[in-house]
C-alpha cells in the first residue's frame, strides 16, 4: 500500500473548509447565550453527539454512543472483520466554561474528514476502511472536567478505570455522577461497557490545537507531540474565623480569604522556580463572602501539572509544607481533597515517528524537520495510554491563546493537519504489524 495520500489539494481543502464551518455550528450548541459551554452529561453533551453521528454516518460510518457518553463511528476493513482492531482518531467535544470554539472539537472534525480521505467503497457501495484495521473516530464526552472537577472521565471509562468515588462527585448544583449518568439515560450498572481492550485497538492518534505559543514563535503549522503532563487537581479548603470587618482588631483575626491568598502566591512561586511544573489556581472563593465580615472560610482549586509524575508531587509536597506554615502563622486550618490525579504519558516512539513522517509529507522539500513538544495541557490520551499507544499531532495556536473564546486556528493549518494526519495513518498501515 503507498505511503502516500493520493488527493488532490482542492479536496482537502474542502476537508478544512467543512472542519470550520462544523466547529462554528458546534459552537452554537451551548448552554450560555452568549459563550460557548458544554460539560459532560448535558443536553449540550446529548445534542453535539448526535450532530457528530449524524455526520459520522454520512461518512459511511456505523455509530454509537457507548456507556459512557462518547460518541463512536467506525468503518470495518474490507471484507467484513467486525472483530478487526481499530485505529481510534479523536478527541473531546466537552468546552470549559467561555470556551473557545477548537480546543478538541478541531480533533474530532479533522479524524472524521481523514477517514472520508482514507475510506474505500465496497461492493454495494459501503464504505470501508482500506487497512486490515478498522478506522474509529471517537468524540469523547468530558476531557475537562468542567462539571464534576475530575478530567477524562469519558476517556477513563474507554480506558476501564473507573474508582468507584467518582459516582459521588457532585457538580455545582449537588448533583451526583450517577444522578447525571441516569438523567443523559445512561444506566450506571452498564459503565464497563464502555471499556476497550488492548488487544482490540492499534493505537490512538489525536490532532489538537497547541493550547501554547511554540509553533506560533517558530512561524510553523504543525509538530509532533512527545509527551502529555502528568497532572493532580485538588480542592483545598482554609478555616480561620468569621467576624466583624470593623470591630475585630488585626491581631485577632484569623482571616481565611488572605490564607488562601498567601497560597496562591506561594504557589506561583514554588512552580515558577522549577523546570516544567505549573500550578494554577483558578478558583477562589471566600465565605460567608459579605463586605463587612472577616471571611472564616475560603476554597481554592489548585491544577498543578509536571513533565514527570515524581516531579509533579515532589512540588507537591513542598507547597503542602509551606501552606503548613502559612496557615499555621495566620491561625487557619486547612484541607486538600484530590479530586483528579493522571500520569504523564509518553506519545509510542513508532506513532511519534508516523506523526513525523505525515507532516514532512506536508512541508516542501528541504524544510527543516517539523518540531516535537511536550504538551502542558492534558489529552484524553492521558487515559487512552492505559490501553493504547497514544500519538498526537499539534496545530499552531494563533498567540497561543486558548480556554478563551479567542482561540485560534487557521483554515490553512487545519488543512495541512487533515493531510499530516491522514499520511501519517497511511505510514502506520505501512509498518510491520
Ligand atoms: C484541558 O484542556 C486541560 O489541560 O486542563
Ligand atoms: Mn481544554
Ligand atoms: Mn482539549
Amino acid at each position: 500500500m503507498s505511503t502516500r495520500l493520493d488527493a488532490d489539494p482542492d479536496r482537502i481543502d474542502a476537508a478544512a473548509g467543512r472542519v470550520m464551518a462544523r466547529c462554528d455550528e458546534l459552537a452554537r450548541v451551548s448552554a450560555a447565550s452568549d459563550a460557548i459551554e458544554r460539560v459532560y452529561l448535558s443536553p449540550e453533551h446529548a445534542r453535539v453527539n448526535r450532530l457528530a453521528a449524524e455526520w459520522m454516518r454520512e461518512a459511511g460510518m456505523a455509530t454509537r454512543q457507548d456507556a459512557a457518553g462518547n460518541q463512536l463511528g467506525r468503518l470495518d476493513p474490507v471484507g467484513g472483520g467486525r472483530d478487526a482492531p481499530a485505529l481510534l482518531i479523536g478527541s473531546h467535544l466537552d468546552t470549559v466554561p467561555d470556551a473557545g470554539r477548537y480546543d478538541g472539537i478541531v480533533g474530532v472534525l479533522m479524524a472524521l474528514e481523514v477517514v472520508r480521505l482514507l475510506r474505500v467503497p465496497g461492493e454495494e457501495g459501503e464504505w470501508h476502511s482500506p487497512f486490515a484495521f478498522a478506522l474509529e473516530v471517537i468524540a469523547f464526552s468530558d476531557e475537562e472536567g468542567t462539571r464534576f472537577g475530575k478530567a477524562l472521565l469519558g476517556s477513563s471509562a474507554v480506558a476501564g478505570v473507573w474508582a468507584e468515588d467518582w459516582w459521588t462527585l457532585t457538580d455545582a448544583e449537588g448533583t451526583t455522577v450517577r444522578e447525571a449518568f441516569l438523567d443523559f439515560g445512561l444506566d450506571p450498572g452498564r459503565l464497563g461497557e464502555a471499556a476497550r481492550r488492548p488487544a482490540e485497538l492499534v493505537g490512538y492518534l489525536e490532532a489538537h490545537i497547541e493550547q501554547g505559543p511554540q509553533l506560533d514563535r517558530r512561524g510553523e503549522s504543525l509538530a509532533v507531540v512527545s509527551s502529555i503532563a502528568s497532572a493532580r487537581r485538588f480542592q483545598l479548603h482554609v478555616e480561620g474565623q468569621a467576624r466583624h470587618a470593623g470591630g475585630t482588631p488585626y491581631d485577632m483575626r484569623r482571616d481565611a480569604l488572605l490564607g488562601a491568598s498567601e497560597a496562591a502566591l506561594a504557589i506561583e512561586r514554588i512552580c515558577r522556580a522549577e523546570h516544567h511544573i505549573i500550578g494554577t489556581v483558578g478558583q477562589l472563593e471566600a465565605f460567608p463572602g459579605a463586605v463587612n465580615i472577616v471571611p472564616g472560610e475560603a476554597r481554592l482549586s489548585l491544577d498543578l501539572r509536571g513533565e514527570f509524575d515524581g516531579e509533579r508531587d515532589r512540588v507537591w509536597d513542598a507547597i503542602s509544607r509551606e501552606l503548613d506554615g502559612i496557615m499555621g502563622r495566620r491561625g487557619l486550618r486547612w484541607t486538600s481533597r484530590q479530586v483528579h490525579s493522571a500520569p504523564a504519558v509518553f506519545c509510542a516512539p513508532l506513532l511519534q515517528d508516523v506523526i513525523r513522517e505525515g507532516i514532512v509529507a506536508t512541508l516542501p522539500a528541504g524544510t527543516q524537520t517539523p518540531a516535537t513538544l511536550f504538551s502542558p495541557a492534558g489529552h484524553d490520551g492521558m487515559a487512552i495510554g492505559a490501553i493504547a499507544d497514544v500519538g498526537m499531532l499539534f496545530l499552531r495556536n494563533p498567540d497561543g491563546i486558548s480556554h478563551h473564546p479567542d482561540e485560534a486556528v487557521s483554515t490553512g493549518d487545519v488543512a495541512l493537519g487533515i493531510r499530516a494526519l491522514a499520511e501519517s495513518v497511511l505510514h502506520l498501515a505501512a509498518e510491520p504489524a
